[in-house]
């Protein structure tokens, strides 16, 4: 059996696993909306026409932020479709998906629905074909208290209180040519520099986040960063960045180093942040946000051209397997890693589009694969300290990167309840690993819980009715705790939480 080595001390900390890393996305895209969170008729759906299946489904995630309504989505929406009496909104084609939307689920009723998911919105504006303007007035309309002509609108059509949305995305991937209205990092960085002063003249309290690169795989990655950072550096509160794992079929090495392939886009944005401020001569550490991210290799963009044009037709509608569980942990674990810088992050998606969730029309709600290790990662790992770890190990080899541990490892403690808890992927195809984690100068008294998401098989998927892939315990035969030795046993392609109780 292969052996790996972690150290960790109390002593030797990162920083707080910031609440907004587990943050979900909503776009109006497929049938995340329409069918997904919002079926009318459903027999699970409240005076809304929100499923409470899926609302308690992602109340229990406990996401604090979800970023919406696009994605690609947003680049040709008009937020003032989507306000007032349903009978009275337009109807039109959104030419980012070739599909119809029909404006019924606009932010008065995204609102409620955060209510019912226990979340609260990152919304983005248009900066593709809206304007500064545009994105003023829809901070006014949702912020503004009353007496203008926007506030009044939004109490008009039954919000008599302000949203008081505090998280606001500065337009999608603009720097994607396959973006509506896709610009240069020049062109972009004038828009949203004159978007941001303007949104904050209505709610200086908001925070802003601008686009930086949406795939460290664009000829522009690095340059538009630092770009937008130089000339927004006076606006700005986060840099949003976006990544997407592929290569399950064609590089699954790569696929399987998801962990460090966050690695390297959270150090490139963290780099191209410092960089600005030496530029401007200022201390400042700008915040990363990872507000797209997922595993993505198979699902096309394109879907069934027979439905075009058609409300809610089934878009990227991705099926996670085992492996998925690996590289979504491993993203989740390079996240906490950075958890000084990284300070926000969003799932893409929620709901049948990339998602955690998948529903059936007029069916049941279910959870993908990937829902497990956001779940106990968000359950386990959020607000407590992350720890410096040294790690040794076998490795496997990365064409694109180099030599990557099989196993990976981060170690979170909680002062507040004397815990500490460790999360753990083996990629390791074949092998089991035996896991050493010494723990410094903690002691250690009894492990609380041990838990693991494994199946024989690394493509296993859950379906309707059959989650094959859910956290399991891990027998004692394959735990031992000695002073402040942990040994854990992974098995081959898993993934593992162990949780401590300390001495304080
Ligand atoms: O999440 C699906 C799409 O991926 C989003 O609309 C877009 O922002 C990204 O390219």
């Amino acid at each position: 059996m292969k052996t790996a080595k972690l150290f960790v001390d109390r002593h030797l900390t990162v920083a707080e696993v910031n609440p907004n890393l587990f943050g979900g996305f909503v776009e109006h895209l497929g049938r995340c909306v329409y069918t997904g969170l919002y079926e009318p008729g459903h027999p699970e759906a409240d005076e809304n026409g929100f499923r409470k299946d899926v609302a308690r489904l992602v109340a229990d995630l406990n996401m604090p932020l979800t970023r919406y309504p696009g994605g690609n989505f947003v680049s040709g929406f008009d937020w003032k479709d989507s306000i007032g009496p349903k009978e009275k909104r337009p109807r039109k084609p959104d030419y980012a998906w070739d599909a119809m939307e029909p404006n019924e689920v606009g932010v008065d009723e995204f609102m409620k629905w955060c209510k019912l998911a226990n979340t609260s919105p990152l919304y983005v504006v248009n900066l593709g074909t809206g304007t500064p303007k545009s994105a003023q007035e829809c901070v006014e309309y949702c912020n503004f208290p009353g007496g203008s002509y926007w506030s009044d609108l939004r109490r008009a059509n039954g919000a008599e209180h302000p949203h008081n949305i505090r998280w606001w995305g500065l337009g999608n991937e603009m720097d994607g040519p396959w973006q509506i209205c896709h610009k240069n990092a020049e062109d972009y960085a004038k828009v949203a520099h004159d978007a941001a002063k303007m949104m904050k003249m209505v709610d200086p309290t908001i925070k802003v986040c601008a686009n930086g690169s949406c795939n460290p795989g664009l000829p522009t990655f690095g340059d538009w960063d630092y770009t937008i950072m130089d000339r927004l550096f006076d606006v700005i509160d986060i840099l949003s960045m976006h990544i997407y794992f592929n290569g399950k079929d064609d590089d699954f090495p790569f696929f399987l180093a998801a962990a460090e392939r966050m690695d390297h886009l959270v150090e490139s944005a963290i780099g191209c942040c410092d960089a600005a401020a030496a530029h401007h001569q200022s201390r400042r550490k700008v915040d990363i946000a990872v507000d797209e991210w997922n595993a993505w290799s198979r699902a096309k963009s394109e879907g069934n051209q027979e439905t075009k044009w058609q409300v809610g037709r089934s878009l990227v509608e991705e099926t996670y397997d085992l492996s998925d569980v690996l590289v979504v942990a491993g993203a989740m674990m390079s996240m906490m890693d950075h958890a000084d810088r990284v300070k926000l992050a969003c799932i893409a998606q929620t709901v049948n589009v990339l998602s955690l969730i998948m529903t059936r029309p007029g069916g049941p709600a279910w959870a993908q694969t990937t829902y497990y290790p956001f779940l106990l990662m968000s359950k386990h790992g959020r607000g407590g300290i992350v720890l410096r770890s040294s790690q040794e190990g076998p490795t496997f080899e990365v064409k694109k990167i180099g030599e990557v541990p099989f196993v990976r490892s981060v170690v979170i403690h909680h002062p507040d309840k004397n815990e500490v808890v460790l999360f753990a992927i083996n990629r390791s195809l074949d092998e089991d690993t035996e896991l050493q984690a010494e723990l410094g100068s903690f002691q250690p008294e009894r492990i609380l819980e041990a838990t693991e998401i494994y199946h024989d098989s690394i493509d296993a998927a859950n379906t309707e009715g059959n989650e094959m892939v859910a956290p399991a315990g891990i027998p004692e035969s394959r735990l031992s705790l000695q002073e402040n030795r942990l040994t854990v046993t992974l098995q081959k392609h898993s993934f593992a939480m162990v949780r401590l109780a300390v001495k304080q």
